[in-house]
Protein backbone atom coordinates (compact mmCIF):
# COMPACT_ATOMS: atom_id res chain seq x y z
CA UNK A 1 0.00 0.00 0.00
CA UNK A 2 3.24 2.38 1.08
CA UNK A 3 3.88 2.62 -3.06
CA UNK A 4 0.99 3.21 -4.00
CA UNK A 5 0.51 6.00 -1.73
CA UNK A 6 3.75 7.36 -3.11
CA UNK A 7 2.32 7.37 -6.44
CA UNK A 8 -1.04 8.90 -5.43
CA UNK A 9 0.65 11.98 -4.83
CA UNK A 10 3.16 12.59 -7.16
CA UNK A 11 0.28 11.39 -10.01
CA UNK A 12 -1.74 14.41 -8.34
CA UNK A 13 0.86 16.69 -8.80
CA UNK A 14 0.53 16.89 -12.46
CA UNK A 15 -3.34 18.58 -12.02
CA UNK A 16 -5.40 19.85 -9.78
CA UNK A 17 -8.88 19.96 -9.05
CA UNK A 18 -11.91 21.21 -6.67
CA UNK A 19 -11.93 21.27 -3.33
CA UNK A 20 -12.31 18.87 -0.06
CA UNK A 21 -10.50 17.81 2.52
CA UNK A 22 -9.98 15.35 5.32
CA UNK A 23 -7.94 13.30 7.24
CA UNK A 24 -7.20 10.37 4.35
CA UNK A 25 -5.49 13.97 3.05
CA UNK A 26 -3.09 14.27 5.81
CA UNK A 27 -2.92 10.66 6.59
CA UNK A 28 -1.67 9.87 3.25
CA UNK A 29 0.84 12.69 2.98
CA UNK A 30 1.90 11.56 6.69
CA UNK A 31 2.91 8.19 5.06
CA UNK A 32 4.19 9.47 1.80
CA UNK A 33 6.59 11.39 3.96
CA UNK A 34 7.94 8.33 5.77
CA UNK A 35 8.77 6.55 2.94
CA UNK A 36 10.48 9.68 0.74
CA UNK A 37 12.38 11.77 3.20
CA UNK A 38 12.55 14.55 0.39
CA UNK A 39 8.60 14.64 0.25
CA UNK A 40 7.15 17.93 1.51
CA UNK A 41 4.41 16.97 4.15
CA UNK A 42 2.66 20.56 3.68
CA UNK A 43 2.92 20.58 0.19
CA UNK A 44 1.41 17.71 -0.18
CA UNK A 45 -1.24 18.72 1.74
CA UNK A 46 -2.04 21.79 0.37
CA UNK A 47 -2.01 19.99 -2.73
CA UNK A 48 -4.25 16.96 -1.58
CA UNK A 49 -6.69 19.54 -0.27
CA UNK A 50 -7.06 20.96 -3.28
CA UNK A 51 -8.37 17.72 -4.92
CA UNK A 52 -11.14 16.13 -5.27
CA UNK A 53 -13.96 14.30 -4.57
CA UNK A 54 -13.36 13.30 -1.03
CA UNK A 55 -12.90 9.34 -0.61
CA UNK A 56 -11.99 6.99 1.84
CA UNK A 57 -10.69 4.66 -0.65
CA UNK A 58 -7.15 5.70 -1.50
CA UNK A 59 -7.00 3.47 -4.44
CA UNK A 60 -9.85 4.88 -5.63
CA UNK A 61 -7.67 8.04 -5.50
CA UNK A 62 -4.76 6.39 -7.82
CA UNK A 63 -6.94 4.76 -10.34
CA UNK A 64 -8.45 8.56 -10.70
CA UNK A 65 -5.89 10.74 -10.89
CA UNK A 66 -4.23 8.29 -13.59
CA UNK A 67 -7.34 8.09 -15.20
CA UNK A 68 -7.44 12.44 -15.45
CA UNK A 69 -3.65 12.39 -15.95
CA UNK A 70 -4.19 10.36 -19.73
CA UNK A 71 -6.94 12.12 -20.00
CA UNK A 72 -4.88 15.53 -19.75
CA UNK A 73 -2.09 13.91 -21.93
CA UNK A 74 -4.38 12.88 -24.82
CA UNK A 75 -5.70 16.43 -25.00
CA UNK A 76 -2.02 17.49 -24.87
CA UNK A 77 -1.65 15.08 -27.86
CA UNK A 78 -4.60 16.21 -30.17
CA UNK A 79 -3.44 19.91 -29.40
CA UNK A 80 0.19 19.25 -30.24
CA UNK A 81 -0.83 17.76 -33.73
CA UNK A 82 -3.18 20.67 -34.50
CA UNK A 83 0.10 22.65 -34.11
CA UNK A 84 2.20 20.33 -36.46
CA UNK A 85 -0.12 20.61 -38.99
CA UNK A 86 -0.05 24.11 -38.92
CA UNK A 87 1.70 25.37 -42.14
CA UNK A 88 2.73 28.76 -40.27
CA UNK A 89 4.71 27.24 -37.52
CA UNK A 90 8.52 26.98 -38.40
CA UNK A 91 10.83 24.04 -38.60
CA UNK A 92 12.62 24.66 -35.16
CA UNK A 93 9.39 25.01 -33.55
CA UNK A 94 8.00 21.74 -35.23
CA UNK A 95 11.15 19.68 -34.35
CA UNK A 96 10.61 20.45 -30.75
CA UNK A 97 7.07 20.01 -30.78
CA UNK A 98 7.66 16.45 -32.16
CA UNK A 99 9.67 15.71 -29.06
CA UNK A 100 6.87 16.87 -26.81
CA UNK A 101 4.26 14.53 -29.07
CA UNK A 102 6.60 11.78 -28.70
CA UNK A 103 6.62 12.01 -25.19
CA UNK A 104 3.01 12.59 -24.21
CA UNK A 105 2.39 9.39 -26.96
CA UNK A 106 4.82 7.40 -24.21
CA UNK A 107 3.09 9.01 -21.41
CA UNK A 108 -0.41 7.58 -22.42
CA UNK A 109 0.53 4.32 -22.98
CA UNK A 110 2.31 4.19 -20.05
CA UNK A 111 -0.52 5.24 -17.99
CA UNK A 112 -2.67 2.58 -19.65
CA UNK A 113 -0.12 0.24 -18.81
CA UNK A 114 -0.12 1.47 -15.07
CA UNK A 115 -4.24 1.12 -14.59
CA UNK A 116 -4.19 -2.42 -16.01
CA UNK A 117 -1.29 -3.45 -13.95
CA UNK A 118 -2.90 -1.79 -11.03
CA UNK A 119 -6.24 -3.15 -11.19
CA UNK A 120 -4.51 -6.66 -11.81
CA UNK A 121 -2.89 -5.81 -8.24
CA UNK A 122 0.27 -5.83 -9.42
CA UNK A 123 1.17 -3.15 -7.67
CA UNK A 124 4.78 -3.81 -8.38
CA UNK A 125 4.89 -2.77 -12.32
CA UNK A 126 2.09 -0.09 -11.74
CA UNK A 127 4.67 1.34 -9.52
CA UNK A 128 7.35 1.44 -12.32
CA UNK A 129 4.99 2.59 -14.53
CA UNK A 130 3.93 5.10 -12.28
CA UNK A 131 8.01 6.20 -11.26
CA UNK A 132 8.53 6.57 -14.77
CA UNK A 133 5.11 8.78 -15.54
CA UNK A 134 6.84 10.95 -12.95
CA UNK A 135 9.86 11.72 -14.97
CA UNK A 136 7.60 13.26 -17.98
CA UNK A 137 6.99 16.62 -16.78
CA UNK A 138 10.90 17.01 -16.71
CA UNK A 139 11.72 15.49 -19.67
CA UNK A 140 8.44 18.03 -21.03
CA UNK A 141 10.42 21.16 -18.94
CA UNK A 142 13.57 20.05 -20.98
CA UNK A 143 11.88 20.38 -24.38
CA UNK A 144 9.75 23.63 -23.60
CA UNK A 145 13.02 24.99 -22.85
CA UNK A 146 15.01 23.87 -26.25
CA UNK A 147 12.11 25.31 -27.76
CA UNK A 148 11.31 28.30 -25.88
CA UNK A 149 15.67 29.05 -26.19
CA UNK A 150 14.95 29.21 -30.35
CA UNK A 151 11.26 31.00 -30.09
CA UNK A 152 11.51 34.84 -30.03
CA UNK A 153 8.95 35.10 -32.84
CA UNK A 154 10.72 38.15 -34.50
CA UNK A 155 13.36 36.09 -35.24
CA UNK A 156 12.12 32.82 -36.33
CA UNK A 157 9.75 34.64 -38.07
CA UNK A 158 11.99 37.08 -39.96
CA UNK A 159 14.69 34.42 -40.56
CA UNK A 160 11.57 32.42 -42.27
CA UNK A 161 10.71 34.87 -44.26
CA UNK A 162 14.76 35.48 -45.79
CA UNK A 163 14.26 31.57 -46.62
CA UNK A 164 11.12 32.37 -48.46
CA UNK A 165 12.81 35.24 -50.49
CA UNK A 166 16.47 32.51 -51.13
CA UNK A 167 15.79 28.84 -50.53
CA UNK A 168 19.70 28.90 -50.54
CA UNK A 169 19.44 31.47 -47.36
CA UNK A 170 21.11 29.74 -44.34
CA UNK A 171 18.08 29.56 -42.29
CA UNK A 172 20.09 27.99 -39.03
CA UNK A 173 22.91 30.58 -39.25
CA UNK A 174 20.47 33.43 -39.48
CA UNK A 175 18.25 32.03 -35.87
CA UNK A 176 21.71 31.18 -34.40
CA UNK A 177 23.26 33.96 -34.72
CA UNK A 178 20.37 36.45 -34.04
CA UNK A 179 19.05 34.54 -30.67
CA UNK A 180 23.24 34.53 -29.59
CA UNK A 181 23.55 38.00 -30.30
CA UNK A 182 20.25 39.97 -28.85
CA UNK A 183 21.06 37.32 -25.87
CA UNK A 184 23.99 39.91 -25.05
CA UNK A 185 21.42 42.74 -25.12
CA UNK A 186 20.27 44.13 -21.91
CA UNK A 187 16.56 44.38 -23.71
CA UNK A 188 15.34 42.13 -26.09
CA UNK A 189 15.22 43.01 -30.19
CA UNK A 190 11.51 44.68 -30.54
CA UNK A 191 11.57 44.91 -34.18
CA UNK A 192 13.20 44.00 -37.21
CA UNK A 193 15.13 47.18 -37.12
CA UNK A 194 16.81 46.06 -34.04
CA UNK A 195 17.84 43.12 -36.12
CA UNK A 196 19.27 44.27 -39.10
CA UNK A 197 21.18 46.69 -36.57
CA UNK A 198 23.07 43.53 -34.80
CA UNK A 199 23.46 41.89 -38.38
CA UNK A 200 25.38 45.20 -39.48
CA UNK A 201 27.48 45.51 -36.83
CA UNK A 202 28.56 41.88 -36.45
CA UNK A 203 29.18 42.21 -40.07
CA UNK A 204 31.81 45.26 -39.60
CA UNK A 205 33.33 43.33 -36.83
CA UNK A 206 33.27 40.27 -39.25
CA UNK A 207 34.77 42.38 -41.90
CA UNK A 208 37.56 43.93 -39.36
CA UNK A 209 38.66 40.71 -38.43
CA UNK A 210 39.08 39.07 -41.86
CA UNK A 211 41.28 42.20 -43.02
CA UNK A 212 43.27 41.56 -40.02
CA UNK A 213 43.15 37.66 -40.61
CA UNK A 214 44.44 38.49 -44.89
CA UNK A 215 47.34 41.44 -43.17
CA UNK A 216 48.65 38.33 -41.32
CA UNK A 217 48.38 35.86 -44.22
CA UNK A 218 50.20 38.29 -46.63
CA UNK A 219 52.79 38.52 -44.16
CA UNK A 220 53.62 34.73 -44.11
CA UNK A 221 52.99 33.93 -48.08
CA UNK A 222 55.56 33.45 -50.20
CA UNK A 223 53.52 32.61 -53.24
CA UNK A 224 53.49 35.46 -55.25
CA UNK A 225 50.00 34.53 -57.25
CA UNK A 226 48.52 34.20 -54.17
CA UNK A 227 50.24 37.21 -52.18
CA UNK A 228 48.58 39.01 -54.97
CA UNK A 229 45.30 37.87 -54.56
CA UNK A 230 45.53 38.23 -50.85
CA UNK A 231 46.43 41.97 -50.84
CA UNK A 232 43.74 42.90 -53.36
CA UNK A 233 41.11 40.66 -51.09
CA UNK A 234 42.71 42.83 -48.14
CA UNK A 235 41.56 46.05 -49.86
CA UNK A 236 38.23 44.84 -50.69
CA UNK A 237 37.64 43.59 -46.99
CA UNK A 238 38.99 47.20 -46.43
CA UNK A 239 36.86 48.88 -48.06
CA UNK A 240 33.64 46.56 -47.27
CA UNK A 241 34.31 47.74 -43.51
CA UNK A 242 34.02 51.45 -44.47
CA UNK A 243 30.81 50.29 -46.46
CA UNK A 244 29.31 49.32 -43.16
CA UNK A 245 30.35 52.05 -41.28
CA UNK A 246 27.84 54.02 -43.98
CA UNK A 247 25.28 51.43 -43.35
CA UNK A 248 24.93 51.42 -40.31
CA UNK A 249 25.44 55.36 -40.32
CA UNK A 250 21.96 55.11 -43.02
CA UNK A 251 19.90 53.00 -41.04
CA UNK A 252 20.50 54.95 -37.72
CA UNK A 253 19.36 57.88 -39.95
CA UNK A 254 16.20 55.51 -41.45
CA UNK A 255 17.95 55.34 -44.73
CA UNK A 256 17.03 51.90 -45.23
CA UNK A 257 17.57 51.90 -49.41
CA UNK A 258 20.81 53.63 -48.73
CA UNK A 259 22.13 51.40 -45.74
CA UNK A 260 20.80 48.35 -48.10
CA UNK A 261 23.06 49.67 -51.67
CA UNK A 262 25.64 49.74 -48.93
CA UNK A 263 25.53 45.98 -48.08
CA UNK A 264 25.30 44.89 -51.35
CA UNK A 265 28.35 46.43 -52.22
CA UNK A 266 30.32 45.30 -49.65
CA UNK A 267 29.04 41.70 -50.65
CA UNK A 268 30.20 42.07 -54.41
CA UNK A 269 33.59 42.97 -53.09
CA UNK A 270 34.05 39.31 -50.89
CA UNK A 271 32.66 37.46 -54.26
CA UNK A 272 35.88 39.02 -56.20
CA UNK A 273 38.11 37.82 -54.06
CA UNK A 274 37.15 34.69 -53.54
CA UNK A 275 37.07 34.28 -57.35
CA UNK A 276 40.65 35.15 -57.91
CA UNK A 277 41.47 32.10 -56.17
CA UNK A 278 39.69 30.29 -58.02
CA UNK A 279 41.46 31.61 -61.27
CA UNK A 280 44.34 30.80 -59.75
CA UNK A 281 45.32 26.76 -60.57
CA UNK A 282 45.75 24.61 -57.75
CA UNK A 283 44.99 27.74 -55.25
CA UNK A 284 42.35 27.84 -52.77
CA UNK A 285 41.35 30.90 -50.89
CA UNK A 286 42.24 30.23 -47.24
CA UNK A 287 39.23 32.75 -45.84
CA UNK A 288 36.50 30.68 -47.40
CA UNK A 289 35.19 29.95 -43.71
CA UNK A 290 35.22 33.70 -42.79
CA UNK A 291 33.51 34.64 -46.59
CA UNK A 292 30.71 31.98 -45.01
CA UNK A 293 29.84 34.17 -42.02
CA UNK A 294 30.50 37.41 -43.67
CA UNK A 295 28.03 36.80 -46.66
CA UNK A 296 25.20 34.73 -44.80
CA UNK A 297 25.32 38.31 -41.62
CA UNK A 298 24.95 40.19 -45.39
CA UNK A 299 21.79 38.42 -46.95
CA UNK A 300 20.11 38.68 -42.97
CA UNK A 301 20.71 42.56 -43.61
CA UNK A 302 19.62 42.90 -47.31
CA UNK A 303 16.43 40.91 -46.93
CA UNK A 304 15.43 41.79 -43.62
CA UNK A 305 15.89 45.64 -44.94
CA UNK A 306 12.22 44.74 -46.47
CA UNK A 307 10.05 43.67 -43.11
CA UNK A 308 10.80 46.79 -41.40
CA UNK A 309 7.80 48.38 -40.49
CA UNK A 310 5.98 45.39 -41.61
CA UNK A 311 6.04 44.74 -37.84
CA UNK A 312 5.39 46.33 -35.23
C1 LIG B 1 -3.69 19.46 -17.99
O1 LIG B 1 -3.83 19.81 -16.62
C2 LIG B 1 -3.37 21.09 -16.26
C3 LIG B 1 -3.51 21.27 -14.77
O2 LIG B 1 -4.82 21.07 -14.38
C4 LIG B 1 -4.16 22.14 -17.03
O3 LIG B 1 -3.70 23.43 -16.71
C5 LIG B 1 -3.98 21.89 -18.50
O4 LIG B 1 -4.75 22.81 -19.22
C6 LIG B 1 -4.40 20.47 -18.85
N1 LIG B 1 -4.03 20.28 -20.24
C7 LIG B 1 -4.81 19.66 -21.09
C8 LIG B 1 -4.27 19.60 -22.46
O5 LIG B 1 -5.87 19.16 -20.79
C1 LIG C 1 31.74 36.41 -38.25
O1 LIG C 1 30.53 36.40 -37.50
C2 LIG C 1 30.06 35.11 -37.21
C3 LIG C 1 28.71 35.25 -36.54
O2 LIG C 1 28.80 35.99 -35.36
C4 LIG C 1 31.07 34.39 -36.34
O3 LIG C 1 30.62 33.08 -36.09
C5 LIG C 1 32.38 34.33 -37.09
O4 LIG C 1 33.35 33.73 -36.27
C6 LIG C 1 32.83 35.72 -37.47
N1 LIG C 1 34.02 35.60 -38.27
C7 LIG C 1 35.04 36.42 -38.13
C8 LIG C 1 36.21 36.18 -39.01
O5 LIG C 1 35.01 37.35 -37.33
C1 LIG D 1 52.83 31.23 -40.86
O1 LIG D 1 53.59 30.15 -41.37
C2 LIG D 1 54.02 29.26 -40.38
C3 LIG D 1 54.93 28.22 -41.04
O2 LIG D 1 54.37 27.71 -42.23
C4 LIG D 1 52.78 28.59 -39.74
O3 LIG D 1 53.15 27.68 -38.74
C5 LIG D 1 51.91 29.67 -39.14
O4 LIG D 1 50.72 29.09 -38.61
C6 LIG D 1 51.55 30.68 -40.21
N1 LIG D 1 50.81 31.79 -39.61
C7 LIG D 1 49.71 32.24 -40.17
C8 LIG D 1 49.07 33.42 -39.48
O5 LIG D 1 49.22 31.74 -41.17
C1 LIG E 1 30.86 33.31 -50.13
O1 LIG E 1 29.99 32.58 -49.30
C2 LIG E 1 28.65 32.54 -49.73
C3 LIG E 1 27.87 31.79 -48.67
O2 LIG E 1 28.42 30.55 -48.43
C4 LIG E 1 28.54 31.86 -51.08
O3 LIG E 1 27.19 31.84 -51.54
C5 LIG E 1 29.40 32.63 -52.05
O4 LIG E 1 29.37 31.98 -53.30
C6 LIG E 1 30.82 32.71 -51.54
N1 LIG E 1 31.58 33.47 -52.46
C7 LIG E 1 32.43 32.92 -53.26
C8 LIG E 1 32.99 33.77 -54.33
O5 LIG E 1 32.78 31.74 -53.10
Amino acid sequence: MKFSTYLVLFSLFLFQSSNGSNILVSESCMEASKFDPTFSFDFCVAYLSNWQPPSSNLEHYWVNSIQLTKSNATNGLSFIWKLLEDTSIDQHTKHCLKGCFDSYKDMVSELDAAVVAFKAKDLDTAGTKGERILRYPVILFVFLFECSKGSNPLITDSCAKAKKTDKYFDYDFCIAFLEEASSKLRAPPSNVEDLVVLAIKESKSNATNIVSIVSKLLKNNTDPYVKSCLGDCLEFYTDAVSDLDDAVAAVESKHFDAAKRQIESSLDFTDTCEDQFKEGEGVTSPITKENHSFFELGLISIYFIPLIGQHS
